[in-house]
């Protein structure tokens, strides 16, 4: 593997990686021990999607399948313990999720796959997760074919994969943004295509510089720290809704499409956090709820919904924040 990176020369190491946005997830905890399982049953093999499909592909438990490399795959979360028997009858030996959510470590594991998890926002990532996801790629390549996955595997995975081929010198920056297409990103996140445009191959000594102790499972946001995030997206989404839904001129760093899905995608989070588990039944519920009223959002933004209704909706997610501090907190 390290064979197929291309010489770059001393000044190209300069790396024109741009940051083209800042980290937004907490610093990565150690992963908690494995407890193993007794070996699943033999898992007939499953033929993968070439690089050179025009279309995702759907296959048990996983959906929207899209190969960047040989045996390198990006695609959605997978979904029951099942996707994991399709992960390995795929041959899968590494996992990595860019999602916030805590991944199924005990599944994968249990079948002999090993999760590494580099959460990424919706506007892109830092140099630093850039070099890691490249690292956490190639090495992880050694040991045989991988799967990288964010929810959907429409946008992030998209990304994150576009941006580890890209780095690691295996595509060009245009090919790998032509894959992304095939994944389905959405243009409204220019972040995330603005990350991949600006990743240069990078050189042998650069990759091998990156610590490679990446964990099974990063920390998430603590709860408070999260909902103060909320406030900090509902804020900014108004101020999109105040500029007709575009992007307000005076914070022209905000892209609509992004907010809510962050927004989306918090609420998800937390639906799993230790303090919704303590909390009573209803309110794990209230946030998958909202979550999904800030999907909804998104998905209006995405098809280009007429104002009205996107601000129609926004009302619905903000009444929804309302409704739980009513019943749970106040
Ligand atoms: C399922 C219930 C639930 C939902 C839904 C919810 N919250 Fe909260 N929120 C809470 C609880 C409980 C607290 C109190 C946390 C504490 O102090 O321990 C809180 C606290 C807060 C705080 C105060 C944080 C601080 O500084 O102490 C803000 C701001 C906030 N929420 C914003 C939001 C926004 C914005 C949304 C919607 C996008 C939202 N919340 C949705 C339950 C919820």
């Amino acid at each position: 593997m390290l064979s197929t990176l291309p010489a770059v020369s001393g000044l190209a190491l300069s790396l024109a990686l741009i940051a083209c946005a800042t980290r937004e997830h907490a610093e990565s905890s150690q992963p908690p021990a494995a407890p193993s399982a007794a070996a699943s049953p033999a898992i007939a093999p499953i033929t993968p999607p070439s690089l050179s499909a025009p279309a995702p592909v759907t296959l048990p438990g996983l959906h929207n399948v899209v190969a960047y490399h040989d045996n390198f795959y990006s695609g959605g979360v997978p979904e029951s313990p099942a996707a994991f028997d399709t992960l390995k009858s795929l041959g899968i030996k590494t996992v990595i999720s860019v999602d916030g959510a805590v991944p199924d470590v005990q599944s994968a594991e249990s079948r002999g796959i090993r999760y590494i998890h580099l959460p990424i926002g919706y506007n892109g990532f830092d140099d630093q997760r850039r070099l890691e996801l490249a690292r956490a790629t190639r090495d992880a390549l050694n040991d045989g074919p991988v799967y990288i996955h964010c929810h959907h595997g429409k946008h992030r995975s998209a990304a994150a994969a576009a941006a580890a081929v890209t780095a690691l010198g295996y595509m060009s920056a245009d090919d790998a943004i032509a894959r992304m297409k095939v994944s389905g990103t959405a243009p409204n996140y220019t972040g995330l295509y603005t990350c991949v445009a600006s990743t240069t191959a990078l050189d042998l000594a650069t990759l091998n510089a990156v610590p490679a102790d990446f964990p099974s499972v990063s920390k998430p946001a603590d709860f408070v720290q999260a909902m103060i995030d909320l406030d900090e997206m509902l804020d900014h989404l108004t101020q999109i809704k105040n500029a007709n839904w575009k992007t307000p001129s005076d914070h022209p760093d905000l892209v609509p499409a992004a907010e809510a899905g962050r927004l989306a995608d918090t609420l998800r989070i937390l639906a799993e956090s230790n303090r919704a588990k303590r909390e009573k039944p209803g309110f794990a519920q209230a946030l998958l709820d909202d979550s999904a009223k800030a999907q909804r959002l998104e998905d209006s933004i995405l098809s280009s919904a007429d104002a009205a209704t996107l601000s129609d909706q926004l009302k619905v997610v903000a009444a929804s924040c309302k409704d739980c501090h009513a019943t749970y907190r106040d």
